[in-house]
């Protein structure tokens, strides 16, 4: 079908983590799991910092890139869900469960949406991603990236469709974006890469945490990139290890971006 075909299928709305999750007004008595900064957002320190932390092996490489898929063939989305097994906890979180959604083509068909449309990311109040989803005429949503809870403003990089809306100045927390030529890159940039003009990102988010690296779990030493001084990290751990509802975003070996989202509560199941 032509039509659908031509639509957008796919965004990333940046209600954050925090939007998936009902009812945590335990864990946030205390100390907010799930605002892994004490103060600001993103560690102080400089890119050349993260350079400097990772192994040898990596080089000057803070970041990976990968071509992204390109073919015109059926099926547009392939969106599945999932229930997993987790055994170890309480009887009734043992069911883990969620969607997984794999994107041919992402630089024609994913975008990175500012929460309620263009602008969001500055004036606008906390929106469902429903809200978001059903204007742009996406097939599929999920949320991601961090916002303020004071301000509801946007935290970290984003450029949405092409368009610059917000520039980190430079914190190192994991990224994801699409290149204009299609490239697909993850990982720690510096602000050049970020606003680097020959092939500039079409759409670029933050998150906190690399997984995966190279198909190898990555969160150590991603923990030694993003964790700043002011920040205990034992809490930060908590922030990686806790049961609640997460996003992730990765590629395929193919290069076709993959959603992934748990849903949860926090501390009881996810
Ligand atoms: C969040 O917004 C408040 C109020 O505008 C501001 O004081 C605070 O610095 C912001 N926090 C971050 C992490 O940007
Ligand atoms: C990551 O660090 C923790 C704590 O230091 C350690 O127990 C664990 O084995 C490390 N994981 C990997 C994959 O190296």
């Amino acid at each position: 079908m032509a039509a659908s075909w031509r639509q957008r299928w796919l965004l990333v709305v940046l209600t954050g983590l925090r939007g998936w999750q009902l009812g945590v007004t335990e864990a946030r008595a205390s100390t907010d799991i799930l605002l892994p900064y004490a103060e600001g957002h993103g560690p102080s320190h400089s890119h050349r910092h993260v350079r400097d932390c990772q192994a040898v092996t990596f080089g000057m490489r803070t970041f990976e890139s990968w071509p992204s898929s390109s073919h015109d063939t059926l099926p547009v989305a392939r969106s599945s869900v999932f229930i997993s097994d987790m055994p170890g906890g309480a009887e009734s979180s043992r069911w883990v469960y969620g969607h997984m959604t794999v994107v041919p083509d992402p630089l024609r068909q994913l975008s990175v949406l500012e929460p309620g449309g263009p602008g969001g990311c500055e004036k606008n109040p906390r929106v469902s991603v429903e809200e978001t989803a059903a204007p742009a005429g996406c097939l599929y949503a999920q949320n991601a990236g961090f916002y303020n809870i004071t301000s509801d403003g946007c935290l970290g990089n984003v450029v949405s469709d092409g368009r610059m809306v917000r520039d980190s100045g430079g914190v190192q927390n994991a990224q994801f974006g699409i290149r204009r030529d299609g490239t697909l890159v993850f990982g720690y940039l510096s602000q050049e890469e970020v606003l680097d003009r020959s092939n500039p990102f079409e759409q670029l988010v933050s998150g906190v945490v690399w997984l995966l690296r190279n198909a190898e779990v990555y969160i150590n030493q991603s923990l030694e990139a993003e964790c700043d001084e002011t920040v205990d990290m034992e809490l930060f751990r908590d922030f990686v290890d806790v049961s609640s509802a997460r996003t992730a975003v990765g590629h395929d070996v193919n290069g076709n971006v993959v959603m992934f989202h748990v849903d949860g509560q926090t501390h009881k199941r996810g």
